[in-house]
């Protein structure tokens, strides 16, 4: 079946075009088209996202986006069109709303709402079809005794720890109870005067420092639950900067340790309780998925953890880590085979 996917929740604006084959067991993804306009360059100035900036960006650029599909698929007849309602930015939610109802009034066909998160959490089934032609081994056995599976999914609104008994049944184990991880590392590089959003830059100067440098709180990391907490790191921080750089000119080198430090804490935390929930889950696979996902030090680090206790482990490809149209293709289509029915309405604190 052809689905049309469309992604309107923060500051991405997204379509795609998939053709989805197989059962909620066992589904199978094939991108024809994931077309993505990113808002980063509008909301950067502000240090954050500005919802109606983003409301106004996703009007301009849906017509546009789905203009270009148009051109290359002049016979598109999608049999199913399936839109974000949450959770996100309301007013950034509403816009691919209403025009995807538009369409669906179009093309006569059913209008299924899809959960944002399930779109992270399934992202990685995106690489099937490189698998299927020899290239990403890890996606071909992704059907495969990867059940009970562990997710962590990690963006700049979530970080959520799931076991996953299938890809239709899951509870959560844990969640932050403050800030989101993507909201720590955009906090800090704020405290670095590093550009929005944070995730990236940290990451890119934190290649040059020393991960030892600076002892940076584990919060929550002793604790015997799945929860995490990160704006007391950020807090640690700030107060590291306030007694350490009193003339706010920080160099270079001190930024760098500044970030590898706040990186490591970070990813010390995330990275253990992951293995944790594994271990003691029995968790046959790891799945990672976000924004935060892209970070390559954490893929690399869970990816090597989980191996130690004998779990597979699955991550996007990187350029479906971040928002995109295609990974909410599969949600809806996940839903419609699961009836979800999912209203049609944004639904800013949508839960998974
Ligand atoms: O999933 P996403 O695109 O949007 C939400 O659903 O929130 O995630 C965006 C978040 C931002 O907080 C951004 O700083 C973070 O993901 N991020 C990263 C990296 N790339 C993006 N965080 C750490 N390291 C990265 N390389
Ligand atoms: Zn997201």
């Amino acid at each position: 079946m052809n689905i049309l996917a469309i992604e309107t929740s923060c500051d991405e604006t997204g379509i795609a075009l998939l053709e989805m084959s197989g059962t909620a067991r066992a589904p199978h993804a094939r991108v024809i088209e994931n077309l993505v306009t990113t808002q980063i360059p509008i909301h950067r100035p502000f240090g954050g996202v500005v919802p109606n900036l983003a409301k106004r960006e996703h009007l301009k650029n849906l017509p546009i986006l789905f203009g270009q599909l148009r051109e290359k698929h002049p016979t598109l007849k999608p049999d199913l069109i399936t839109v974000t309602v949450g959770p996100g930015l309301e007013p950034a939610l509403w816009t691919g709303i209403t025009f995807a109802q538009a369409l669906a009034k179009e093309y006569r066909v059913p209008l299924v709402g899809a959960s944002h998160l399930e779109g992270h959490l399934y992202s990685f089934l995106l690489s099937q079809e490189k698998a299927r032609r020899g290239r990403g081994r890890g996606a071909a056995r992704a059907q495969k005794n990867i059940f009970p599976a562990i997710a962590l999914i990690v963006s700049g609104g979530h970080t959520i720890l799931l076991k996953l008994d299938s890809f239709s049944k899951w509870k959560r184990l844990g969640e932050t109870r403050d800030d989101a991880a993507g909201e720590a590392f955009d906090k800090v590089a704020r405290l670095l005067a590093l550009p929005y959003p944070g995730g990236p830059e940290i990451e890119r100067i934190a290649r040059a420092g020393n991960p030892a440098a600076i002892a940076f709180p584990r919060p929550m990391l002793a604790e015997k639950n799945y929860d995490f907490s990160f704006s007391g790191l950020k807090t640690a921080v700030l107060y590291y900067l306030r007694d350490h750089a009193a003339d706010k000119k920080l160099s270079a080198a001190m930024k760098a340790d500044v970030a590898a430090s706040f990186q490591e804490a970070a990813l010390d935390v995330l990275v253990k309780k992951t293995i944790r929930a594994a271990a003691d889950h029995g968790a046959r696979s790891v799945m990672l998925s976000g924004g935060v996902a892209a970070n390559q030090a954490l893929r690399a680090r869970l990816a090597r953890e989980a191996k130690k206790i004998g779990a597979a482990f699955f991550v996007p490809d990187f350029k479906y880590n971040l928002d995109n149209g295609a990974m909410i293709g599969i949600a809806g289509y996940m839903a419609f085979l699961r009836k979800k029915h999912y209203k049609i309405e944004a639904r800013g604190d949508m839960e998974i």
